[in-house]
């Protein structure tokens, strides 16, 4: 682990391997550590750089403000200005994926390609917002055990939570192990995430969408939605995968992201 000092917050960070980057961002309420098969399977051919977005895993902290998708983004910028990356493929996993949106509307040139899994382009509704607000409030007030517990049988495929406890407990460890102020952040900021449906058409990078077959929380809709606007992108559907379709079927997630990197290397 790594860690930079970059904007008034500790980020802790992975980086692993040589070659052209790959920056890959975490979901909600999770960690660097969910990206630790990607890691393994790019690394001989890649630099995989694993950040921990403000709030989470190692990173510090900071307040229960709105950590906004935009200032997760620029954090992002922070370190990989700090170790001297400019451009890069940019990954990320539902919140990450919302973080990519915003770093991409932000800072479209350094972006080499686009990874998106298991997210979506929309803003939240009212309804989901004031959910949000509650979950925020319930973080502080309790810790992460009720959170955990409520979003786990959606987070994950009927069929990985009947057959593949050992990921159920990966994950519902990394969860736990989630600071509830950092939490409240990250909720409030992606309460206020504006739509990004706009930007789809303008994004140039070549992009991977990602999405498991039986994901409730982004689903293959979404997924569908964003392959019609992203003009060239490549949807790959993760069969029997949930929302988190990178720990649940890693083989096929892996090979995804393996063909498509090594379809854009000169
Ligand atoms: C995530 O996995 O990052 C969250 O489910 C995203 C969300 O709550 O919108």
């Amino acid at each position: 682990m790594k860690r930079a000092r970059i904007r008034g917050i500790e980020m802790a960070y992975t980086d692993e391997g040589r070659g052209q980057s790959v920056v890959l961002l975490h979901g909600f309420p999770f960690n660097r550590s969910m990206w630790r098969g990607q890691v393994e399977a790019l690394s001989d051919r890649y630099r995989v750089i694993t950040p921990d977005l403000r709030g989470f895993g190692e990173s510090s902290a900071e307040s229960d403000e709105p950590a906004t998708m935009h200032e997760m983004a620029e954090d992002v910028a922070a370190l990989l200005d700090e170790i001297g990356v400019e451009r890069f493929t940019l990954g990320g996993l539902s919140m990450g994926g919302y973080v990519a949106f915003a770093f991409y509307r932000h800072f479209p040139l350094r972006v080499r390609n686009l990874i998106l899994a298991d997210t979506r382009p929309q803003a939240d509704t009212d309804e989901a917002r004031e959910n949000r607000e509650r979950q925020a409030q319930q973080a502080l007030s309790e810790g992460m055990q009720g959170i955990v517990e409520g979003m786990l049988p959606k987070l994950l495929s009927p069929t990985t939570l009947g057959e593949r406890k050992e990921v159920v407990e990966e994950l519902r460890a990394m969860m736990l192990s989630t600071n509830p102020v950092g939490a409240a952040a990250a909720l409030r900021g992606m309460g206020e995430r504006p739509d990004q449906t706009h930007l789809l058409p303008r994004i140039l990078a070549p992009t991977l969408i990602i999405v498991g077959s039986e994901d409730q929380l982004t689903p293959p809709k979404d997924a569908e939605i964003m392959h019609t606007e992203i003009r060239g992108s490549r949807l790959e559907v993760i069969e029997g995968a949930g929302h988190v379709s990178n720990l649940e079927r890693p083989s096929e997630f892996n090979r995804a992201l393996r063909h498509f990197l090594d379809s854009l290397q000169p």
